[in-house]
């Protein structure tokens, strides 16, 4: 197995971390997850971007250009023998001792991995249930970045209450899944929070965007009310791994027939075609 270290690919063993790394100790870093089909990286320029925006965000610079990222992790997906798959990759600022200042001259530390993920077929097919919880996350969760308490907690709440999914509530208003963007579907329009500093801006959730236009299915960044949520016709959720994921069920109310609403499928027909 191999891994990514700064600008080398080196057989994964030989990656350790300092205890003194400050993505360690104070979660002080960016990262991306990125998906691997039939062993081709699916839209690279856009994580590379998104994670040059992240790193930017948090005055961390990356130690190589996003061309050379590119090139590495293509390499790193071969010498891994990857088909279907994912991509890890994290920046942390680097190592230091403990200072809350952001340390001058320290150097960033660029780790990633890739892994064998089969595509999830069953919930694509079934749906899955999500329960919404209030969203008390910082207001800039556009950064990707590596604190993701909050999102483990509200995750953590779905999971013990039979749930699969999170869906975070801010003032009323559904922001995005604890891991994924959230959609609800009325009268055959879709409507999904807006991207600003509330949500992360999915690349899933940009590429659904341009998919609704080139289907003609009307889309409305407009947020969803966390009492309209279960009134939708269709609900799905959306993340690089999860694809474009029917919600059944929302706080164990069932959602439409309890089925994939139509223009759900429509979606996600349009997608596959797409990852062909
Ligand atoms: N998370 N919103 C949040 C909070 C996320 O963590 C993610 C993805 C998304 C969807 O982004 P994208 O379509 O680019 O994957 C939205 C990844 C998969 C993760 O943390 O594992």
């Amino acid at each position: 197995d191999y891994a990514l270290l700064g600008d080398k690919i080196v057989p994964k063993k030989e990656i350790s971390v300092s205890l003194e790394d400050r993505g360690y100790q104070f979660g002080d870093g960016v990262y991306e997850v990125i998906r691997v089909y039939g062993g081709v990286i699916f839209h690279l320029e856009a994580h590379l971007g998104r994670l040059d925006d992240s790193a930017k965000a948090i005055y961390i610079d990356l130690p190589c250009s996003l061309r050379k990222l590119g090139e590495l992790l293509g390499e790193l997906v071969k010498r891994n023998g990857i088909v279907d798959g994912k991509l890890y990759l994290q920046l942390t600022r680097g190592v230091h001792p403990r200072v809350h200042f952001i340390p001058e001259g320290i150097k960033p530390i660029l780790t990633g991995y890739a892994e064998h993920v089969a595509r999830p077929l069953t919930s694509l097919r079934e749906g899955i249930s999500a329960l919404t919880v209030e969203d008390n996350r910082w207001l800039r969760v556009n950064i990707k970045s590596l604190n993701l308490l909050p999102n483990i907690l509200a995750k953590h709440r779905a999971k013990s209450q039979g749930a699969d999914e999170a869906i975070f509530v801010r003032d009323g208003l559904v922001t995005e899944g604890s891991a994924s963007n959230v959609y609800g579907i009325r009268d055959g329009v879709v409507y999904t929070h807006p991207a600003n500093h509330l949500i992360l801006n999915g690349i899933t959730r940009q590429a659904i965007v341009r998919l609704s236009e080139e289907l003609g299915i009307p889309w409305r960044e407009v947020p969803i009310s966390a009492e309209e949520l279960a009134r939708m016709d269709e609900v799905f959720v959306s993340n690089t791994i999860l694809e474009i994921c029917p919600v059944v069920s929302v706080d164990g109310r069932t959602i439409g027939d309890g089925k994939i609403g139509s223009v759900t499928a429509s979606l996600q027909a349009a997608f596959e075609r797409e990852i062909e």
